[in-house]
């Protein structure tokens, strides 16, 4: 069984992919670390130094490696990995559950205001430029995100009980 949990930055991805990994006795693995892995070097210096074609060219690489697999795993994607190379068709090929952590504009933008700073698509952005900055990507990612077969409310939820969500909705 392969679980992929996505959704925008800063929605609790990774964090809430390694609880219920932990709940679930499986493997916990994360796009952008298995990237940072694979290119020996951080997903910053991969933008900086080759560009965002470049990055989404690999990023669609190493997921396929990953879907390929035979193993079971949770994998977390990156926030921008569904939106890009036909990457949701890919996985909904697969017999891997897809679930999208959906959290509201106002809550992803106050996330990622406080989170801004590995993240080189917002990285440079003052604080006050995330509100248009974040309304206007959702607005355009959320019908990628949509494709993903669950989708699972994360507002007014700390991330242990989205995890204990997802536990017993996969059980
Ligand atoms: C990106 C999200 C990041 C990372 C890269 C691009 C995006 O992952 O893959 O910075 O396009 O939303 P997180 O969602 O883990 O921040």
């Amino acid at each position: 069984m392969k679980i992929i949990l996505l959704g925008y930055m800063a929605s609790g991805k990774t964090s809430i992919g390694k609880k219920l990994a932990k709940k679930l006795s499986m493997k916990f693995l994360d796009l952008d670390d298995y990237i940072e892995e694979k290119e020996n070097r951080s997903i910053s210096e991969i933008f900086k130094e080759k560009g965002e074609v470049y990055f989404r060219i690999i990023e669609n690489k190493y997921l396929l490696e990953l879907l390929d697999k035979k193993t079971s795993f949770i994998l977390a994607l990156g926030g921008g990995t569904p939106c890009y190379a036909n990457n949701m068709d890919f996985i909904n090929k697969t017999d891997a559950h897809s679930i999208y952590l959906n959290g509201s504009t106002a809550n992803m933008i106050e996330r990622l205001i406080r989170k801004k700073s590995k993240r080189p698509l917002v990285a440079s952005l003052d604080d006050d430029k995330i509100p248009e900055f974040v309304a206007k990507h959702l607005f355009e990612r959320r019908p990628f995100y949509e494709k993903a077969k669950t989708t699972i409310s994360i507002d007014n939820k700390t991330k242990k009980e989205v995890a204990k969500e997802l536990y017993e909705l996969l059980n």
